[in-house]
């Protein structure tokens, strides 16, 4: 039997992060939050003084990817979302992520998260969720982060970024966000962080011990 995988997927900002991580320490597996890798693709053509949207560049940026650079403090600003998006829905750029993706769940299994984990990366992943929340309240909460970080921006303009990146997650050919066939949806529009946990915790479980894994 392979090892367990859990997959996440879901739009920007509807606490997949935060719940995939609390999930993984919970269940003892490793974490990886994809959305670091197409981030840090972003940054590297950005840096290079690129256009993410080139896929030549953006293959390249992806196929040079080092550890340190999803260490970066810098990967969470608006010009990286936009980038990370941009090169997220180049073919070329997410064949050189698949294999480090499928790598880092083989040997122990994981918990990732990501848009395309149950529907691309682990299709026969045991438990699959994903995990949405309205476009205000995920606009609410991004906008918060910023500010926390001391990043000025304007609610409306954060919306409206959100809902472009969502967009263009959705619309795009390669790996369009969308739930698994048999992924359980995860509203967290109403819920704080320990309802969507417990209610992830439950469903998790029943779907790891309904596949076999004790
Ligand atoms: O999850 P996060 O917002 O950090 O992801 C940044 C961007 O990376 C997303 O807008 C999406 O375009 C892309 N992404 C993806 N597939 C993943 C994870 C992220 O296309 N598995």
């Amino acid at each position: 039997m392979s090892p367990p995988i859990v997959a996440i997927d879901g739009p920007a900002a509807a606490g997949k992060g935060t719940l995939a991580r609390r999930l993984a320490a919970a269940l003892g597996l490793p974490y990886l939050d994809t959305g670091l890798l197409y981030r840090a693709t972003g940054r590297r053509v950005l840096d290079a003084g690129g256009v993410p949207s080139d896929p030549a560049a953006a293959a390249a940026a992806a196929m040079a990817l080092r550890p340190a650079d999803l260490e970066r403090a810098d990967l969470r600003v608006p010009p990286v979302d936009a980038a990370a998006a941009a090169v997220a829905s180049i073919p070329a750029v997410r064949a050189a992520l698949l294999d480090f993706q499928r790598s880092f769940g083989a040997e122990r299994g994981a918990v990732l998260d990501g848009r395309d984990i149950g529907t691309v990366i682990f299709p026969g992943a045991p438990a699959k969720l994903f995990v949405t929340a309205s476009l205000a309240e995920r606009a609410r909460r991004r906008w918060l982060e910023l500010k926390a970080k001391g990043v000025a921006a304007a609610l409306d303009a954060v919306e409206a970024d959100m809902a472009a990146r969502d967009a263009a997650d959705a619309a795009r050919a390669a790996a369009p966000l969308r739930p698994a066939d048999d992924a359980v949806t995860i509203d967290t529009t109403d819920k704080t962080a320990d309802q969507a946990f417990d209610a992830a915790l439950a469903v998790v479980r029943e779907r790891l011990a309904r596949a076999g894994y004790a």
